[in-house]
């Protein structure tokens, strides 16, 4: 008996990231330095979602996010964000190690950046940036120079979440961004993260070498091989939702990480296949 109607199965989610059968070669596909990827993060708007990609260094995490925030196209594949093809007019900045903010304009021109392009008058952007200067913690800093000693690395790192988010909300890229950062300052930035990602419901795409922050952050963690490049391990972090410092005394925390590190070890070891 043929089917009278088809339901929308209510569990499955629109992707708001997909990149699928992604390739890229840069000698005229002679030799690919990234093969069959596939990478797919589905939308839960009112939740958000923490995605977390650990590899080894050169095996393509920033050229990952380079393609979804339209900085570079892959050779072969495509890249849909909220089930469109990225382009130029995609706004998806990205927080990076070093060198996020522009040194030469302050603090407050800075976060507004996104605004300022997008023809927005200049007091409403400076209305705009400080709510979210304020939520990350620098008001009384919003006249400074976005520069080092002015600012301190945090502080800088600050800038440049507060200039994302005021971009787009959606999706926060991040690569290694508290890799520079102190210990202390990272775990506060951690969980200022944590805080933001709770009330904007963002979709944060991380890239980290740090296992324990990548079990801290994320629910789900990817785990990227080399030569050819590609997403082999999707490990779903099944801590509470909500995480703050006691999180990391719970006895699953330690399990998983040493869970995700044994993974590390077993793709590093593969190596190319
Ligand atoms: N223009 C280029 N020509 C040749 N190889 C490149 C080029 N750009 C990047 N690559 C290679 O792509 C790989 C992935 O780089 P990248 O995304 O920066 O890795 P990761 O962020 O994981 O350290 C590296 O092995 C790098 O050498
Ligand atoms: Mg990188």
């Amino acid at each position: 008996m043929s089917q009278p109607f088809t339901f929308k199965d209510e569990q499955a989610l629109d992707n708001i990231i997909e990149l699928r059968g992604i390739g890229q070669s840069y000698d005229g596909n002679k030799n690919w330095v990234i093969r069959d990827l596939d990478f797919i993060v589905e939308d839960k708007p009112n939740q958000g979602q923490f995605a977390i990609i650990l590899g080894m260094s050169g095996c393509g995490k920033s050229t990952l996010l380079r393609y979804i925030s339209a900085l570079q196209t892959p050779t072969e594949g495509t890249v849909l964000v909220k089930g469109k093809p990225v382009d130029q007019n995609t706004h998806i900045s990205m927080v990076f190690q070093q060198y996020s903010s522009l040194p030469w304009m302050t603090v407050l021109d800075n976060v507004g950046l996104s605004l300022r392009y997008a023809g927005v008058s200049k007091k409403e952007r400076d209305e705009k940036a400080m709510e979210l200067i304020k939520l990350v913690g620098l008001e009384g800093h919003e006249k400074k120079y976005a520069m080092y000693p002015t600012l301190s690395g945090g502080q800088l790192q600050r800038v440049a979440i507060a200039r994302s988010i005021l971009a787009n909300p959606d999706i926060l890229l991040m690569d290694e961004p508290f890799g520079a950062l102190d210990i202390k300052t990272r775990i506060q930035m951690q969980d200022l993260l944590l805080q933001l990602w709770e009330k904007f419901h963002s979709t944060v795409i991380f890239v980290t070498h740090d296992i324990s922050e990548a079990v801290y952050l994320g629910d789900d963690i990817y785990i990227m091989k080399y030569a050819p490049s590609k997403i082999v391990e999707h490990i779903k972090v099944d801590l509470p939702l909500h995480r703050n410092r006691e999180t990391k005394r719970d006895p699953h925390f330690t399990q998983l990480v040493h869970y995700v590190e044994d993974m590390m070890m077993k793709v590093s070891s593969e190596g190319a296949k």
